[in-house]
């Protein structure tokens, strides 16, 4: 039966918790069928903030319940549970029951190839115990593991010992989203970490036994994540230890539970055989960002879920600080703006719009999205760039300072800055309550000697919000002469009206204005500018995001040309990207980028505000038609690439060496055009890491040709779950059109497709969906393929399956055809009786 319509929660409605949680002690009993869980809970009345004594629990047997050791009898509901309390402190006792090995939703307590282990974040705790599970509610926990186990974990710092138990203390008051525990049949990887203040501090990677060789790039990580944040933030690690659990069944990437942090095995797990280079950087990337939690989210977390991006905003702008420390600052820049253009502006144009800060929800697990985590780290760039980098600095000092041990909102984070540099920051509020990508023009002029800049900026309509007031946007401009050498390096515009001009004095000659430098906001920009201009600027820009920028356009204005009025792929593209393939004073890992096309999705995008409807097999031919033409006009420089590109000695996964092989395979992938896949095959037979082998069956699948390495790909790592979801996503990826489809239901016949683990699911149906064409190809086949398969999701992993429904967001970019067939599958699942809340909310802003 369905539940009646869930009602959404407002951010207007938030009211604080009637009571204080003094302490937390629990006890849990581990069975995979029947764990029990007992709660002594000290709870004293909120004198500043009465309130009903209204516990949450969902799933839970109670078998009795106590106050001050009295025996009670609560009411109970599907979600709450309620009961008369002492107007004075009380101890509260309850034992529940409850069943992990039932659990597939994996949230809460559950069970992972025989490990137990939880996920609490959001409102996952609730399902272990009845408790105020809300972000405001902070309170240190001890815990007591009684199991045969070999090894029982919590947070904190260990305790007492023995034969079948383990008990842990957290001396951090934290909310219960942070709690986590994991038992089962686990080996360390041990290390150690002096802070600066010279605490010690163990630390250990946990992994099923087997797993020990892949540890050793994720603790390096860590102790560098740790060392950075000393340094750079000031911010030193509070407890004796610090442990990391590798656990395969996991929705989403990791999580910064306090002093434990519980990854999916495919964000930690790294081997030179078993992962590519870009699994080696998202690893050390998403390592430091949950051990930068540990401040930002932990020590300082959130009032309430409308506060999301409070946490995940800033960690993800420090962990991006981070990899830019780590490796390039450039090429990071460019990989971030690839990945906001990818995910959050698709989403930020399309139904599912929200703010960074959004005022609703039904279930809070469909807001860990795209524009929290990425848009929310711009706007923190843009304050970053409009104070200037000494102010966020003593900001960042004093919100630590402010507010550590407390759960705040973006008003704290705001005044923050407003008390640090005077500012007024009101308008520049409108970034986290404003939804949709604003656009932004620039017209030039040049009179009398001086240069103007004329910006109109506009944001259009997104679901719940018809009308936007201007923004605050810091542009970086810089301006170069008609030979290239730049009369005026990088400065800030600070741009709040609706349209502003900006004057450029003492100039020779008419310049050429480099716009929106290190994309200085998250904006659509839009510069009638010319080829040679962007040439130009793609030879000479000393700001490396927009001389890869005047690239990247230059290919998109082209494409659309292709696609609409069939032009031929222009020579000055070809030749001004040629040039920088061979200037070998640029970084190798930033040639590669160069080399890179516009994503499908993002021309459908374009094509789409540009009044026509996009035809994804149009744009699918019209990008292969400029592939094989920038593989034609490149052929005499890409063999000297390939040469010069070869590493000799054992693999290394640092930034310099994994650029070398980025350029490599991208050169790889064009000489595949032209010879047939020879050099793709040997490099396949040849390879002896991860980065060059699947690089390698990319090429060859993309031409049609990889079928019999796809094969001796399986047969060599038939046991390696992690390298078999590569196997499963690659063929979906990179197959034609015409065929995606079919060799995704033919893989979802594969009896290696558990297809209850979300990284095997996403690795066939997160492919389909990215695989443009081919999820759109004719017939609408891709479309009922992913529906059907939601629906068989959706009953045992909601979250997942919400999520995955993304696939549909752009639906209505397309012809009518293809928007009826979509509808359908829509409308299909809304109408199952039996539709999980989290999906229900995606469908229905989609089809609203
Ligand atoms: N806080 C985690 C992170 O970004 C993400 C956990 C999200 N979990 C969820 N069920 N929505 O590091
Ligand atoms: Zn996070």
């Amino acid at each position: 039966m369905k539940d009646a319509t869930p009602q959404p929660v407002y951010l207007r409605d938030y009211r604080p918790f009637g009571y204080h949680v003094d302490e937390v002690h629990l006890t849990f009993r581990l069975d995979p069928g029947a764990t029990r869980v007992i709660a002594r809970i000290r709870f004293s009345p909120n004198r500043d903030a009465p309130g009903p004594f209204v516990l949450d629990g969902e799933g839970l047997d109670l078998k009795w319940a106590r106050i001050d050791g009295a025996a009670i009898y609560p009411e109970v509901t599907e979600t709450s549970l309620t009961c008369e309390v002492p107007d004075a402190p009380f101890t509260w006792e309850a034992e529940v029951e409850i069943d992990p090995a039932a659990n597939t939703a994996l949230e809460g307590l559950y069970l992972s190839n025989g490990m137990f282990c939880t996920q609490c974040e959001a409102e996952g705790f609730r399902r272990i115990t009845y408790y105020p599970d809300r972000p405001d509610v902070m309170a240190p926990f001890s815990v007591r593991i009684e199991s045969d186990l070999p090894v029982m974990l919590s947070n904190g710092n260990p305790g007492a010992a023995g034969e079948g138990f383990a008990e842990w203390h957290d001396p951090w008051p934290k909310p219960a989203y942070l709690f986590a525990l994991v038992a089962g049949d686990l080996v360390a990887y041990p290390d150690r970490f002096t802070t600066r203040s010279g605490r010690d501090v163990a630390l250990n990677i946990w992994v099923r036994p087997g797993d020990e060789g892949k540890c050793a790039w994720g603790m390096e990580a860590l102790k560098a994540s740790m060392r950075w944040d000393e340094e750079v933030y000031g911010r030193e690690y509070d407890l004796e230890v610090f442990n990391i659990v590798a656990v395969d069944d996991f929705n989403m990437g990791a999580m910064e539970n306090k002093g434990l942090n519980i990854f999916n095995s495919s964000c930690v797990l790294a081997s030179a055989d078993t992962s590519t280079d870009a699994d080696f950087e998202r690893i050390e990337a998403i390592i430091a960002h949950e051990y930068f939690h540990n401040w930002t989210g932990n020590r300082i977390t959130c009032r309430d879920w409308f506060q999301l991006c409070l946490k995940e905003g800033l960690t993800v702008f420090r962990d991006q600080q981070f990899t830019g420390d780590m490796r390039s600052h450039a090429v990071k820049r460019i990989d971030d703006a690839i990945t906001l253009r990818a995910r959050q502006f698709r989403e930020d144009n399309g139904p599912l719009a929200h703010p960074v800060r959004p005022e609703s929800f039904v279930e809070i697990n469909n807001f860990y999205t795209a524009t929290v985590y990425e848009k929310g780290a711009e706007v923190i760039g843009m304050l970053k760039r409009l104070v200037g980098d000494a102010a966020y600095s003593k900001a960042l000092a004093l919100y630590f300072d402010r507010h550590d041990g407390q759960a705040c909102t973006i008003e704290d984070w705001l005044k923050v800055f407003e008390d640090t540099t005077g500012r007024d920051l009101s308008q520049f509020k409108h970034w986290y309550s404003q939804a949709g990508t604003p656009r932004l023009s620039v017209t030039e002029e040049w009179r009398d000697g001086v240069f103007h800049l004329h910006f109109e900026q506009h944001t259009p309509p997104t679901p719940g919000q018809p009308d936007k007031a201007p923004q605050v946007i810091p542009i970086a401009v810089g301006l170069l002469n008609p030979n290239g050498d730049e009369v005026l390096p990088t400065r800030v515009l600070e741009m709040t009206e609706a349209k502003q001009s900006f004057a450029f004095e003492g100039l020779a000659t008419r310049p050429v204005a480099s716009v929106l430098r290190d994309f200085s906001a998250p904006v659509i920009l839009s510069q009638e500018t010319d080829n040679a201009t962007r040439a130009l600027l793609m030879a000479h820009d000393t700001d490396p995001f927009n001389k890869w920028e005047a690239g990247r356009a230059f290919a998109k204005d082209l494409l659309c040309r292709m696609v609409t009025d069939g032009a031929p792929p222009e020579s000055a593209y070809l030749d001004a990207v040629l040039a920088m393939l061979r200037d070998e004073g640029l970084d190798p890992a930033f040639r590669a980028l160069a080399l890179g096309l516009p994503s499908q999705d993002d021309l459908a995008q374009t094509l789409y505000e540009r009044g026509h409807t996009p035809d994804p097999l149009a744009i699918h031919d019209a990008v292969e038609t400029l592939v094989q033409a920038m593989a034609q006009h490149m052929q005499d420089t890409l063999p000297r690439i390939l040469a010069d590109m070869v590493q000799d000695g054992p693999f290394r996964p640092d930034a310099a060496s994994a650029g070398k092989r980025s350029l490599g395979n991208a050169a790889l992938a064009l000489v595949s055009r032209l010879d047939g896949g020879k050099a793709a095959a040997a490099q396949f037979a040849s390879a002896d890491n991860m980065t060059q082998q699947l690089a390698a069956l990319a090429c060859l699948l993309t031409i049609g040709k990889g079928d019999a390495q796809a094969r001796a790909f399986r047969d060599q790592w038939q046991h390696d779950r992690l390298v078999m979801n590569k196997w499963f996503g690659l063929q979906v990826a990179r197959a034609a059109p015409d065929r995606a489809a079919d060799i995704a239901e033919k893989l979802t016949r594969d009896p290696d497709f558990t297809w209850k683990n979300p990284n095997r699911f996403r690795a066939v149906f997160g492919s389909l969906s990215a695989n443009a064409a081919g999820f759109h190809a004719p017939g609408g086949k891709g479309y009922g393929l992913l529906g059907d398969w939601l629906g068989k999701l959706d009953a045992v992993n909601p979250q997942t399956a919400a999520r995955v429904s993304t696939a549909f967001e752009t639906w209505r970019r397309y012809d009518a055809d293809r928007q009826a067939q979509i509808r359908a599958v829509l409308e299909t699942l809304a109408a199952k009786p039996d539709l999980s809340r989290d999906t229900a909310e995606m469908v229905q802003r989609m089809l609203e």
